[in-house]
């Protein structure tokens, strides 16, 4: 379903890569990669009695990495007691025990499990005067060096480039200091402090030539959010807009991705460019659709000049004529297309939404079209989405609803207390702070009635619509549970008595609190249990409201008339605590998330008609997944 690592004679990428790079299959693959890394250096070091001095960084990145050297200290009696750390970086200013702090992340991700001797750990102070800061940190340096230096570095990658929270700008020579935050990172940190305006607008970070000391660095990327920017460190020049290009001066330099991080790299993305590559079904349907995008011409007008003047020659060798190619690639394309009548009719349709809005943002046009072709449609809210509605909404449905208790005079006394509770909680209520039980049950009742009345909208029967509730969401924080046991029943009860022959669900890893990519995963568990021929007939992957699929990956693609586009936008509008400025629209795009829906679906269509297809106002897009 996702794009495979092309089979390249070894040596042509690294022409392109300044830094070695390695691509994982998956997060967990890169993850244990790295935990082993730094579990063998430190039994070498504890064999020979001298300490092991790690950097370490915080965020979505390494969490996997802090979990497995956990499970080795458990199951494998690795010993962190001749460990020393120093962290990169912590917010300005920030108290250790705030729920945002790197030091309470620090606690409960790692140190808490592990027994890494109190006295050995720093991190940067996010509480001293400013006046103090610029000591604090010629200090943290200097025992930075009397530990013996940075055995091994780990770091993730901004999408500003930074590593540590070395911005744009950052020289190759800086040293730990204050520093102030990026716009970009600042809105990646948003969902953290419930808004961006509660983001700190300054940190305390490693210099880049602090991180460029250390004997070993290894740089992790997860995610297709990441992917443009590791080409830029990995590819690119060495230059202080992209701190982390820096790390191509550095000797011991590496970087880990998935493939989804990885993507962008040259030798994923359009390795024909660098040398003779093997042309699986796959490379030949992706190389034609790419250079009909390149070229600007539809597939069945591709020459052989068009081939050899792109790098496509070989191509044009192995599975020309090439006429015969644009056809093949052509005719495929067309075969995605669900035509007037193809719908299918009659069928029982089970829809995954991760969020309560996803369903109808990634595929209302088609939820619409099922339905109204005779099929039975069920849709399934995996979480409550309580986090992301503003405090103002629930506080005006807390008035109507208080009200409307007064009109009809219903229990005023019970009323009055849960009226006051939740005004003196907002009142005292400190910037990112978590919310109260009840204020948690307002906003989620909230999204619960806009999903109903998406569904009425769409012709789905509410009573077909339930709320999974899952527990790895019920931390009311941004921050989740990993997927357990009872996570993966819960799906796994659902697919047996809906019985599902269709199923769809949001198969992008791209959310930015990684909220979809627990849901998939969930999912892709429970189906993996379901035995032979109770495997529904086909599982549909769209992509939440970040991004579409690539035309090249695309199974099936549903077009919609400018009045369906209308009507799903009107779906869309029922999510009115996401309307005008949604509390967590994601750190790439400031639109709402209707104008994303449509732009994307439209821009979709167009690519089919410059790919030579039919001319259709919009389209929904979907990959097939297959266990
Ligand atoms: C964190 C740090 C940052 C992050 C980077 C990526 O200690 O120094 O550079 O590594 O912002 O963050 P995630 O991993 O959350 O995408």
């Amino acid at each position: 379903m996702f794009r495979t690592e092309p089979v390249l004679q070894d040596d042509v990428f690294k022409v392109r890569e300044k830094i070695p790079t390695t691509i994982c299959a998956d997060g967990v693959e890169a993850a244990a990669r790295v935990a082993g890394i730094i579990a063998d250096t430190i039994r070498q070091h504890n064999s020979a009695g001298k300490p092991t001095v790690l950097g370490l960084a915080t965020g979505n990145t390494p969490v996997g990495v802090y979990r497995e050297l956990i499970r080795m200290h458990k199951d494998q009696a690795l010993d962190f007691s001749n460990v020393v750390t120093f962290n990169l970086d912590e917010y300005y200013p920030m108290r250790p025990d705030n729920i945002q702090s790197y030091h309470r992340w620090m606690k409960e991700n790692f140190f808490d499990h592990v027994n890494v001797p109190a006295g050995s750990i720093h991190i940067p102070d996010g509480t001293l005067p400013e006046k103090k800061v610029a000591k604090y940190c010629q200090e943290y340096e200097a025992k930075i060096k009397a530990a013996g230096g940075l055995d091994i570095q780990i770091l993730g990658i901004g999408r500003t480039g930074h590593i540590g929270f070395n911005e744009p700008g950052s020289s190759r020579d800086s040293r730990t200091r204050l520093i102030s935050l990026d716009r970009v990172t600042r809105m990646d940190a948003a969902a953290d402090f419930f808004g961006e305006q509660n983001v700190p607008r300054q940190a305390i970070t490693m210099g880049v030539g602090t991180i460029l000391e250390a004997r070993r660095v290894i740089l992790m990327a997860f995610g297709e959010q990441k992917a443009p920017i590791i080409r830029k460190a990995v590819e690119g020049p060495v230059t202080d807009a992209v701190a982390a290009s820096f790390l191509q001066e550095h000797r011991s330099a590496e970087v880990i991705v998935d493939l989804a991080a990885g993507a962008d790299l040259t030798r994923m993305d359009t390795p024909w460019l660098l040398g003779e590559i093997e042309w699986s079904q796959e490379y030949q349907h992706r190389a034609v659709i790419w250079l009909g995008l390149q070229t600007g011409k539809s597939i069945l007008k591709l020459d052989q000049d068009d081939y050899d003047n792109n790098h496509l020659a070989s191509l044009a060798r192995k599975a020309g004529p090439v006429d015969d190619l644009n056809v093949r690639v052509g005719r495929r394309l067309w075969n995605t297309l669900i035509r007037q009548g193809m719908i299918p009719s009659g069928k029982k349709v089970l829809c995954f939404s991760p969020h309560p809005d996803d369903d109808v943002i990634s595929m209302g046009g088609t939820l619409h079209e099922l339905v109204k072709s005779g099929c039975d449609v069920h849709v399934a809210y995996m979480t409550s989405g309580n986090i992301a509605v503003f405090d103002e909404h629930a506080r005006q449905m807390l008035n109507t609803w208080a009200d409307l208790n007064r009109i009809f005079d219903i229990d005023m006394t019970r009323t009055k207390q849960i009226v006051k509770k939740v005004k003196e909680f907002f009142a005292a209520k400190a910037p990112g702070a978590l919310d109260i039980p009840e204020v948690l049950l307002i906003k989620e009742w909230i999204r619960r009635n806009e999903a109903a009345a998406a569904c009425r909208s769409m012709g789905i029967t509410f009573k077909n619509a339930v709320f999974l509730d899952m527990p790895f969401y019920q931390t009311g924080e941004v921050r989740k549970r990993p997927i357990g046991e009872e996570d993966v029943k819960i799906v796994y009860d659902l697919l047996k008595k809906v019985r599902p022959q269709w199923v769809f669900m949001a198969g992008e890893l791209a959310d930015p609190h990684g909220t979809h990519r627990l849901c998939a995963e969930a999912i892709f568990k429970a189906l993996r249990r379901l035995s032979e021929d109770e495997l529904p007939e086909e599982v549909w992957l769209y992509r939440g409201a970040w991004q579409e699929w690539d035309i090249d990956m695309i199974d099936m693609a549903v077009p919609l008339s400018k009045a369906q586009l209308t009507k799903k936008i009107f779906g869309i509008f029922k999510h009115q605590s996401q309307k005008d400025k949604a509390l967590f629209p994601g750190p790439y795009d400031d639109r709402e998330f209707w104008q994303r829906a449509e732009a994307r679906n439209r821009q979709t269509a167009e690519r089919f008609n410059k790919l030579g297809l039919p001319e259709y106002h919009a389209m929904e897009a979907f990959v097939r997944w297959r266990p």
